[in-house]
């Protein structure tokens, strides 16, 4: 059996994730499989609540949690867990970015034409709100369609659609680049350093097996700077006592969400922490090598996916996607369909093992 780490072999991963007993789970893109010790460390969080009530030493506690969580995401991001803030979703995260920037009209944010609603919210919003000019290009395109009128470059890391990545001459941009790593961090090995970004914001409950309602946001130091803050609260405050007068964190808890529960929070550290004692290199390996043999399975049967990179995502063509996605689900096949491409998406996570492929191309070629 492939051994993960010292410590950890395949079987013993996957026995971690109660749900790979029955289903063949390729669905991590949307939300990863819950592992049991995470499901236990909020019951014993809300079980201490019920015990003890909530009051002073519920809230140290608390502060105890998001520091460790904070400091397990800035991990998975390879940065300082100063310039990491707690978020609730991706979502939030590029909302937060894309707001503060205070852009205005005639300003040019440049994107691709594979991007998530997550991403495209925002940005509709920057349009609609405050004149901003969004440019859509081919993702491959970016870096070199940054023009004298370009602000920013918001895009995704790793495409939810294709699986393809961004291109790395974006590190190399002289504006600012936001990342979009719902299909990033937990995937693949994420250095936001090497990738030049000045923003990246993540996902909890995708490939790092967390709660919903969790996230992270890296900003750089210096776009820190530059980011306004409108919406505040407790959390982002250095000393909420001074009332109109409390200054905001130097750090980025300035940005982190204004509120975050304990067992939400308790859940999601125990989530990463299965994956950290598996080994960050091990799990990313397993996972892009399981997705790029799945690719392979699928293009010798007929199925060519979708143009991709070396990710945990593989698009591949169906004649009915919702209606192939409704029968593979009935014989306990978990795939997703990408609503704007004829193509049902497989998640290949480091958890997932030959059989789930072979039960995923067994009940397509039925
Ligand atoms: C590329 C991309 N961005 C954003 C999101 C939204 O993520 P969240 O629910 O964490 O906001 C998703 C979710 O599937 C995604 O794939």
């Amino acid at each position: 059996m492939r051994v993960f780490s010292r410590f950890v072999s395949l079987s013993a991963l996957r026995a971690e994730f109660p749900v790979l007993g029955r289903l063949a789970y390729l669905n991590a893109g949307t939300d990863g499989p819950l592992p049991a010790r995470a499901v236990e460390a909020a019951r014993n969080e809300l079980a201490r609540e019920l015990e003890e009530g909530r009051s002073q030493d519920h809230f140290a506690r608390r502060g105890e949690l998001t520091d460790a969580l904070r400091a397990a995401y800035a991990r998975t991001l390879g940065c300082q867990a100063e310039d990491v803030a707690l978020t609730t979703s991706t979502t939030e995260g590029i909302a937060q970015t894309i707001g503060g920037l205070g852009l205005g009209e005639r300003d040019e944010i440049l994107t691709s034409d594979e991007e998530h609603p997550g991403l495209l919210a925002a940005l509709a919003a920057a349009q609609e709100l405050r004149g901003v000019v969004v440019r859509e290009v081919p993702l491959r395109e970016l870096a070199n369609e940054v023009g004298p009128g370009t602000r920013m470059v918001a895009c995704s890391h790793v495409s939810w659609m294709s699986g393809c990545l961004a291109p790395a001459e974006l590190a190399e941009v002289d504006v600012p680049v936001l990342l979009d790593g719902a299909q990033g961090v937990g995937a693949i090995e994420v250095d936001v350093a090497a990738l030049g970004c000045d923003a990246y914001a993540g996902a909890g409950q995708k490939w790092l097996c967390g709660p919903d309602g969790t996230g992270m946001l890296y900003v750089s130091p210096q776009l820190r700077e530059r980011l306004a803050v409108p919406r505040r609260g407790y959390p982002n405050l250095a000393d909420p006592d001074e009332g109109l007068n409390a200054r905001l964190h130097d750090d980025a808890r300035r940005l982190d969400t204004l509120s975050l529960n304990a067992e939400t929070v308790a859940c999601a550290l125990a989530a990463v922490a299965v994956l950290e004692e598996a080994g960050w290199p091990a799990v990313h390996e397993r996972a892009t090598s399981q997705a790029a043999r799945l690719a392979s399975l699928l293009a010798d049967a007929g199925r060519e996916p979708a143009p991709r990179d070396a990710t945990t995502l593989v698009s591949f063509p169906s004649p009915d996607p919702l209606a192939e996605r409704e029968r593979l689900a009935e014989q306990g096949v978990i795939v997703r369909n990408i609503p704007a491409r004829p193509w049902l998406r497989a998640s290949v996570g480091a958890w997932n093992d030959e059989n789930d492929l072979d039960r995923l191309l067994g009940t397509l070629f039925k």
